[in-house]
Parts: C-alpha cells; sequence; structure tokens
C-alpha cells in the first residue's frame, strides 16, 4: 500500500478538515447549534483517522500487529487493529464535542444571557450562578459513555495483541456497561416492559422486570461487540456492517427530529446522533481501506469498540428493542454458531470461508470429525443436513467425516454456491440493509397492531 497521501487526498482532506472547523467556530451563537457542530466534527473525524491508517500502517507492521489475508492467492501480510486509530480519534472528538450540546447551558450557568457584566443578585450568589440548573444528568450520559467506551477499546487492544481466550473476554463488556448502567437507573429507572395488546388481560399493560432489565441491558453491552466480531472473516465485513447498523441508526433517531420539540424522546434520540455521527466518520475512513482487496484489517478493538458505541446509544436512548430489530443478521449468527461457540462441536480457531486459489471463489470452510461424532450430534448434523442449514460429508459407511463451519457466510456458500469475496459481502450488506429496514418498519407501523401506541407523534 502507497503509504504517503497522494496530491489529490491530502487536498481533500484538508479541504473537509477547513470546512469543518470554520463550521464549528459558526456554531458559537445562538443555541450553540450542536447538530451541525456533531457534522463538523465527523468531517474531522473522517480525515483524521484516513490520514492516521495511512501513515501509521508501518509502525503497526513494526509493532508486530499485522495479519495475514487469507483469502487471497499471495498471502500478503498487511497492518492489523487499525481500528484503534479509529476508536482513540473517536474518543477524542467526543471528548471535545461535549461542551457542545451543553452551550446554551453554559450562557444560561454564567449570568443571565451571558452577559458576565450583569450584576449579581444576592439570591443568586447564594444559590451559586444557577449551577443548579445545569442539565448534570445529560453530563453524565456523555461521560459515562466514554468511560464504557474506554473500557471496551482496552479489553480489544488486549485481544488484538494476546488473542484473549473466548471465556475471559466474553463478559468484560458488561462490566464495562456498568457506568452507563447506573446512568439509565438515575436517569430513567424505567424497567417496566409494555405488553402487546393480546396478552394485557393476563399480564396488565406494563409488566416489571426490576433488576432483570439490568441484566438484559448488560447481556446487550455484551451481545453487540462479540457479535460484530464474528460475523468477520471476509474484507470489508466488519466495518460494513457497523456502517449499515449506524445508518440504519440515524434514520431511526431522524424520524423523532421531526416531532414536536419538546417529545421525550428528542433529546435521547439526539444523543444519539451525537454518538453515530463521529462514528460514522471514522467507520467510512476505515472502510476506504479495509474494503476488497483490503490493505488494513480492522482488528478486534474496532469490534468491540462499535458494538459497544451501539449498546450504549441503544440503552441510554431507551431504545434496546429497537436496536435489536437492527441486529437481526448478527442475533442468527450468533444464534447459529452456537454449537462451535459453546463447544458441543469443535471450533477451529478460524472459521472463515476457504479460498480457492484454482477458482479464486470462496467456498464454505469446514470442520473435520477425526472420530465419528456421538451419536446425537451425528442426528442432529443429518437433520440440518437435511434442512439445508449446514453441509455435511460422509464417507463409504455413511460416516460424517466433516461438516460446514456455522457462520452466516458459510451458510450464504452453501445456499448459493462459491462466489468471490466482495461478491459475498456485498450480498451479506443487502441482505441486513433488507432486515434492517423491515426491522424499522415493523417497529413503527406494524408495532400499532400489537402495542397501544408507538412512541412517534
Ligand atoms: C473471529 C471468528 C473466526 C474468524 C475471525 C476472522 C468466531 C468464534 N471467531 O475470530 O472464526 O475466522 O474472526 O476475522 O467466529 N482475516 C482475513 N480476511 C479478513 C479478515 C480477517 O484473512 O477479511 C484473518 C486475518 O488473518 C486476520 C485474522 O483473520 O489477521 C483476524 O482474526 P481475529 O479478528 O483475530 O479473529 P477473532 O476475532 O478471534
Ligand atoms: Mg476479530
Amino acid at each position: 500500500m502507497e503509504h504517503a497521501l497522494s496530491s489529490s487526498e491530502t487536498l481533500s482532506l484538508l479541504s473537509l478538515t477547513l470546512a469543518s472547523f470554520a463550521t464549528i467556530a459558526n456554531t458559537f451563537h445562538g443555541d450553540g447549534e450542536p447538530l451541525i457542530a456533531s457534522l463538523a466534527f465527523s468531517g474531522i473525524a473522517f480525515s483524521s483517522s484516513y490520514s492516521m491508517i495511512r501513515w501509521l500502517g508501518p509502525t503497526f507492521m513494526k509493532a508486530g500487529l499485522k495479519g495475514k489475508d487469507m483469502s487471497k492467492s499471495h498471502k500478503k501480510e498487511i497492518p492489523e487493529t487499525m481500528g484503534a486509530v479509529c476508536a482513540v480519534v473517536y474518543l477524542l472528538i467526543i471528548t471535545v464535542f461535549v461542551p457542545f450540546p451543553f452551550y446554551k447551558d453554559f450562557v444560561i450557568a454564567t449570568s443571565g444571557g451571558g452577559n458576565r457584566d450583569v450584576v449579581l443578585e444576592t439570591y443568586t450568589v447564594e444559590s451559586g450562578r444557577f449551577l443548579h440548573r445545569f442539565p448534570h444528568s445529560k453530563l453524565a450520559s456523555y461521560l459515562s459513555a466514554i468511560m464504557s467506551l474506554q473500557s471496551v477499546c482496552i479489553l480489544g487492544l488486549g485481544d488484538d495483541l494476546f488473542d484473549i481466550r473466548w471465556r475471559h473476554k466474553f463478559f468484560i463488556p458488561g462490566i464495562a456497561s456498568i457506568p452507563i448502567l447506573i446512568v439509565y437507573f438515575v436517569d430513567f429507572g424505567v424497567t417496566q416492559v409494555v405488553i402487546p395488546k393480546p396478552l394485557q388481560p393476563y399480564l396488565g399493560s406494563l409488566f416489571e422486570l426490576g433488576p432483570l432489565y439490568y441484566i438484559y441491558m448488560a447481556a446487550i453491552a455484551i451481545f453487540c461487540p462479540n457479535s460484530i466480531n464474528i460475523l468477520a472473516g471476509i474484507n470489508g465485513i466488519e466495518v460494513s456492517q457497523s456502517i449499515v447498523i449506524a445508518l440504519l441508526l440515524v434514520l431511526n433517531d431522524c424520524l423523532y427530529l421531526f416531532a414536536p420539540y419538546p417529545h421525550p424522546a428528542t433529546d435521547s434520540h439526539l444523543f444519539s446522533l451525537y454518538m453515530l455521527l463521529p462514528f460514522l466518520g471514522v467507520s467510512f475512513a476505515l472502510w476506504w481501506h479495509n474494503w476488497y482487496p483490503a490493505k488494513v484489517f480492522v482488528g478486534d478493538t474496532y469490534c468491540y469498540f462499535a458494538g459497544m458505541v451501539f449498546a450504549i446509544v441503544g440503552i441510554l436512548g431507551h431504545f434496546s428493542k429497537t436496536l435489536l430489530l437492527l441486529f437481526i443478521p448478527q442475533i442468527f449468527n450468533f444464534i447459529y454458531s452456537a454449537p462451535q461457540l459453546f463447544r458441543i462441536i469443535a471450533c477451529p480457531r478460524h472459521r472463515l470461508p476457504r479460498f480457492n486459489a484454482r477458482t479464486g471463489f470462496l467456498e464454505a470452510s469446514v470442520t473435520p470429525w477425526p472420530q465419528p461424532p456421538k451419536s446425537y450430534i451425528a442426528i442432529s448434523l443429518n437433520v440440518l443436513h437435511r434442512l439445508h442449514l449446514v453441509k455435511v460429508v460422509t464417507n463409504e459407511q455413511g460416516v460424517i467425516v466433516e461438516s460446514s463451519n456455522f457462520t452466516i457466510l458459510n451458510l450464504w456458500l452453501v445456499w448459493f454456491g462459491p462466489r468471490r469475496e466482495d461478491r459475498l459481502a456485498t450480498e451479506i450488506l443487502s441482505m441486513q440493509v433488507v432486515c434492517g429496514l423491515l426491522g424499522l418498519f415493523v417497529r413503527h407501523r406494524l408495532a400499532l397492531w400489537i402495542f397501544e401506541k408507538d412512541n412517534l407523534p
């Protein structure tokens, strides 16, 4: 890969950066226009990640952060863990952005209307400059989000450096989510779920989940990062699936922005937008370098970081169920992977599709069975084979000798046959877009059949 930026790249990135800075400078009036500032910050996030991914490639390789692209004829080594660059840029950008949504509150807090010459009334002096009016709870959302993200990024880096065992890293995102759960507890504290209309005569209109609700949210924080990490192995798929989810979430947020203010959900969806726009900025920069043929790998840091961003907006935005509707392919992949994840059947270090150097196509990868499987596993595998949910190869005696790996990518190849890497990625992503749009449609239209009202106006 060419590590220096070409002159046209330099020129475009420089203009984007300058335009973004000018836009930010322009927002210091009125109520600070945080949404516009957020867009501008996302521009800076894009250009700085884009250039740093290029410049730092050789540095990462020298530090041993490199990986072999297994689905190419010449298995070249390319920089890995480039998602760490995105995560760091993102965290810095969000940290700098934090004061912007509070611009209006600062102006009120520091003497009437931002005019510092105003003579303070006695009661103002006693009550301390109206600071009690400052929305501390809103600030807490941002700070807890940053804290949770930092923990998860440390986990991701540890995994990229040392390949941490699955059972050791599995629960860490759950612990990392504690700061946001505390904010949720103080801020919302809603632990009831709305009961669908047909069940209301039996269960009432609301069902109190209590502490279980917090376990459910911690489970989301564990699920999102891990599910993105295991829907992986072909160029571009980790970043692209995250971009699709982020775009669908942005679409969902925008639906709420048209609601007449102050709609109760507006603030949470603004928070979600402020978190997602810079995420899209850093992700597009990574996508550019990770799409087929990949020039860099994203690493586990990116997968965990991306998943945690989604968990945070879903939990603090109080739309975790909508979030899960946008994770349908990942949920399927997770459930489908369960036999291998929980070691009911063998799970090789890599389950990514197999590259056939002769055809240049990807084929479903397999796990060999050196010993014949136990009878109940053999029966299950044969049933799944009949249902076209796995491909099983048997010897002349009818004993299973190999079975395809349980990932959605391999299943797609079993169903539709071998294909080129980028085509497989595009097809999986199209399926994801269709599922996501259907999910949002179900959420906002069909939900009215089973729930009394939608929270859109
Ligand atoms: C997860 C999957 C594993 C899959 C791997 C691929 C589970 C339980 N784990 O493991 O099955 O093989 O992701 O990312 O499902 N690579 C490529 N091409 C790509 C992306 C990655 O060849 O487009 C290879 C590279 O050699 C790279 C390595 O995969 O170095 C990265 O794997 P890593 O992210 O460390 O694997 P896991 O997340 O542990
Ligand atoms: Mg990974």
